[in-house]
């Protein structure tokens, strides 16, 4: 089990993501036109990853996350021809420099951390590249405490709402696309500048949803080791259940509270800690 995880600066990785690159991600390469999708894992990352995708009408590339791999990562990521979309669940301070010194556009989707702590501990359990957990009360507790990999789910949040007022960063929420996915889609086309049609936006809408994509990835011919989460090469581990609010079908009535009271601690002064946590 040890061989699976390995920590850089204090961060659990898994052993995909080589100290070598790790230690090499200042000399990444940004393009200007380059858009990052940031999220802790288990935030929604290939919902907006397919989104995204479907937005342009011009050729543009999905990467593997910039921490995936090793040193050959920097010359893969470079002789890439087309418009860069690249994912990572690196925290801002580790994402490598030229990424802000060139203001690429980054789009930070985060969710109510109780349901992608519940997402988290089934990814954990079905996932041949993470450690095992025991039981969900074994794996809440290794949360809260942020020893599990990217960290803290806490830390990496409040890293990103640091930048919350860049212009070059749009912040969005896993609840407010289940709420209305059409609205979202709309504020991410204008963020990107892309200019779309109200049909095209229901289109991709429909073809975003979760039974689509779920259905797409069974397919034979669509490309299992083609992933957005740095953690796993199984497309079919990421579409489980895709709703609001499953950790109510997870939590004790006391880790709850042992939850609400890391999280008020912790999120004293954030100013997005409500909308992570409202009740639909
Ligand atoms: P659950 O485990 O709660 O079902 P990530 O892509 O960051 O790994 O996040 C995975 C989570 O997003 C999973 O949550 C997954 O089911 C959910 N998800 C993936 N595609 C989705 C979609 N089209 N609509 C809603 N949720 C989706």
């Amino acid at each position: 089990e040890a061989e699976l995880i390995h920590k850089f600066k204090g961060i659990s990785f898994t052993t995909r993501s080589s100290p070598e690159l790790l230690n090499s991600l200042d000399a990444f390469d940004a393009r200007e036109d380059d858009v990052l999708l940031v999220s802790y894992p288990k935030s929604g990352t290939h919902w907006l990853a397919g989104v995204i995708t479907k937005l342009y009408n011009t050729p543009v590339t999905l990467t593997t996350p910039i921490e995936l791999g090793d040193m050959s990562k920097l010359e893969e990521l470079n002789q890439l021809s087309s418009k860069r979309i690249i994912p990572t669940h690196l925290d801002y301070n580790m994402l490598p420099q030229h990424f802000k010194n060139k203001k690429c556009k980054m789009i930070y989707i985060s969710r109510n951390p109780k349901d992608t702590a519940v997402s988290m501990y089934h990814y954990y359990r079905e996932n041949p590249n993470l450690p095992t957990v025991d039981t969900w009360t074994a794996f809440l507790d290794l949360f809260l405490e942020g020893d599990v990999v990217c960290g803290s789910w806490f830390d990496h949040f409040l890293s990103w709402e640091e930048h919350k007022n860049d212009k070059n960063i749009l912040f969005l929420f896993y609840e407010d696309m289940k709420k209305n996915l059409p609205k979202i889609v709309k504020e991410i086309s204008i963020f990107l500048g892309i200019s779309i049609s109200d049909e095209d936006i229901q289109d991709i809408c429909k073809k975003s949803s979760f039974s689509e994509m779920k259905k797409d990835t069974e397919k034979e011919n669509s490309d299992p080791s083609h992933t957005v989460c740095a953690l796993t090469s199984n497309r079919k581990l990421i579409f489980r259940k895709g709703t609001v609010g499953d950790w109510k079908n997870h939590f004790t009535p006391k880790q709850n509270l042992q939850f609400d009271e890391v999280f008020s601690e912790k999120m004293k002064l954030s100013k997005m800690a409500k909308h992570l946590t409202y009740e639909f």
